[in-house]
């Protein structure tokens, strides 16, 4: 399976702190925010790693994250000239998926909770059998998010994108996995009024042929907005409350790759020996 990682955008809403830098390189606490949903694809087991960025930021990413080896998976990177919606990853990413199923993630999502790798090995695993899988999550705006609605059994009725009047609570969060159709079907969609190919329009292909499936995040999970200055500030001020109760790090990569079986201990903390022996180098040398 491959895992797409979609970094593009010019962050706007948070100019001036955006104008120079990438909105998914920003520090959430103690690390680049881009971090966050790279640990999640490889918590789902992915080694191969494609980031999509903008012609000027592209340079930095590399800069950043380098051929991936240091956390034992591979990355490569693709420019996205202009952002033209979250589906038009599957396009530009078509050789890079090739015969695989594929995971997406938004470079500036961030989740964070109990059992996730289980939800995420199952949507690996219904992947790679033909299925989609989306996530859901409780908000109190659902209406600035992709809608779903369900039955009594929890059996999806539909899927709206940012609908006025939304017909439940349940967001959809920029996570995704989909089979080896997915770029066929993105190819299929057409531009949105807001001149997108549209995440939702591709999950409502798969829910039209009964190929959509859901997982939803229950009450103690975290998935939070790092869209507004305010709202970056408390996701960092989770991941610090987290980290410094527990004396654990959320997406720490190369503990991510040494609990996943990608990096033998020894290589996690020759990675990190990059920085310097600081308080991070630290956690990595004094993981069990
Ligand atoms: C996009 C999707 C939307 C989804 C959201 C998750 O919204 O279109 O369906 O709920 O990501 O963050 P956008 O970021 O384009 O407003």
């Amino acid at each position: 399976m491959k895992g797409i990682v979609l970094a593009g955008g010019y962050g706007t809403r948070l100019y001036p702190a955006t104008f120079a830098i990438s909105k998914q390189l920003l520090p959430v606490y103690d690390k680049p925010m881009i971090y966050y949903p790279i640990s999640v694809l490889m918590l789902a087991g992915i080694k191969d790693i494609l980031i999509i960025s903008t012609p000027n930021d592209m340079p930095c990413f590399q800069k950043l994250l380098k051929d991936g080896s240091q956390f034992g998976v591979k990355f490569s990177y693709q420019i996205q000239p202009e952002p033209k919606g979250i589906a038009q990853a599957f396009i530009l990413g078509r050789d890079f998926i090739g015969n695989d199923s594929v995971a997406l993630i938004l470079g500036d999502n961030i989740f964070y909770g109990q059992a996730f790798s289980a939800m995420l090995k199952r949507a690996a695993h219904s992947a790679d059998n033909g299925f989609s899988t989306i996530f859901a999550y409780p908000v109190k705006d659902p209406e600035r998010f992709g809608v779903i609605e369900f039955d009594e059994n929890k059996k999806v009725l539909s899927i709206e994108e940012k609908p006025a009047k939304p017909k439940s609570n349940y967001a959809v969060t920029g996570l995704y996995f989909y089979d080896n159709n997915v770029s066929e079907y993105a190819g299929t969609l057409k531009m949105s009024s807001r001149g997108e190919l549209e995440i939702t329009d591709l999950n409502k292909i798969y829910l039209n042929k009964s190929r959509l499936k859901v997982e939803v995040f229950g009450r103690g999970f975290a998935w939070l907005d790092t869209g507004t200055h305010k709202s970056l500030m408390q996701a960092g001020q989770y991941v610090q409350t987290i980290e410094e109760n527990q004396g654990i790090k959320i997406a720490c990569l190369e503990e991510v790759a040494y609990r996943m079986g990608f990096l033998s201990r020894s290589d996690a903390i020759k990675s990190s020996q990059l920085y310097n022996n600081n308080e991070y180098f630290e956690y990595v040398r004094e993981l069990k």
